[in-house]
């Protein structure tokens, strides 16, 4: 196997490794482990995918979420980012799943709205627009290692709120249906996730994070969005343009990322796992404030 950093400090394309490979064979996934550790993002090529294939991968990780109340597949390990219909015909632009691919589309960083966050997801590109619709992202730790050191103090003694319902309201009152607003409520994390591995450190933010404990709401709300600007500033990010055959896996722990647009009329049909983190990957370290533990 070997490793090809994307040269931007975070990521590393990985070449001569299946998905198949890893799923069953030990050193495969040791090596490949290590290299998530350390690079966060990891790509992979000119991949033979199914669901199973890509299923048995992702648990090679972890165990897989399964999918949420609202989502196109619920209750299934796969999400299924979509803007084909049933009929098989591309939604309109204000379709429900539209408007969904449109909230993906925000800075975010998979499941910390869920009371168990997520260590990773796996995406596979299964049809793709001609036009736009890349994926990219940022590394949270490197934004972590660009504070001051009294900042990074300071944010290792603070910690978010997160919800979903918050994320959905940026792109349309209503877009979170209220069965999801009742089961999601909102979630409390530290804003550093320290990985356990490394030690390194990351900004654990994302556009579901909608205020700072013991802070008022618009300082909250302006700590946040100064975080996401910096965290995301112009040159930092790696954008992946999507292949028939790519899967891309990513370190929710320590990165954001966002889709970026395509032509309406171009469908376009993604697929993801999701694994959960356990104490393991640090999550232990996550601890809600006393407000959340007591409730
Ligand atoms: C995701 C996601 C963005 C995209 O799969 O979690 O945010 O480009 N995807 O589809
Ligand atoms: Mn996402």
């Amino acid at each position: 196997m070997d490793v090809i950093p994307l040269g931007l400090g975070f990521g590393a394309e990985l070449r001569g490794v299946t998905l198949s490979d890893v799923a069953n064979d030990d050193a495969a996934y040791t090596a490949v482990r290590a290299a998530f550790e350390e690079h966060s993002v990891l790509v992979f090529r000119g991949q033979d995918v199914t669901d199973d294939i890509q299923l048995a991968f992702s648990r090679r990780f972890g165990p897989p979420e399964v999918t949420k109340v609202g989502s196109m597949g619920t209750g299934s390990h796969f999400v299924i980012l979509s803007t084909f219909g049933p009929d098989g015909k591309v939604v309109a632009a204000d379709h429900r799943q539209s408007m969904r691919a449109k909230a993906n589309q925000l800075w975010h960083t998979d499941s910390s709205f869920k009371r168990v966050p997520a260590l990773t997801s796996i995406l596979s590109a299964r049809i793709i627009p001609e036009h736009g619709g890349e994926t990219e992202f940022v590394s949270m730790r490197l934004a972590f290692e660009r504070l001051d050191k009294a900042q990074q103090q300071r944010l290792e003694n603070s910690f978010a709120w997160h919800s979903y319902a918050h994320s959905r309201s940026k792109v349309a009152a209503g877009l979170a249906t209220s069965a999801e607003v009742d089961a999601l409520p909102p979630v409390c994390w530290r804003m550093v996730w320290r990985n356990p591995v490394n030690g390194r450190g990351a900004i654990y933010l994302a556009s579901h994070a909608y205020g700072v404990e013991g802070m008022d709401a618009a300082d909250g709300t302006a700590l946040i969005e100064e975080l996401t600007a910096a965290a995301t500033a112009p040159g930092v990010s790696y954008l992946h343009q999507w292949k028939q055959g790519d899967v891309v896996m990513w370190d929710n722990r320590a990165t954001m990322h966002r889709g970026r647009p395509w032509p309406a009329h171009e469908g376009r049909l993604m697929i993801r796992t999701t694994i959960s983190a356990t104490e393991a990957d640090g999550v232990g370290t996550v601890a809600p404030p006393s407000s959340q533990a007591a409730e």
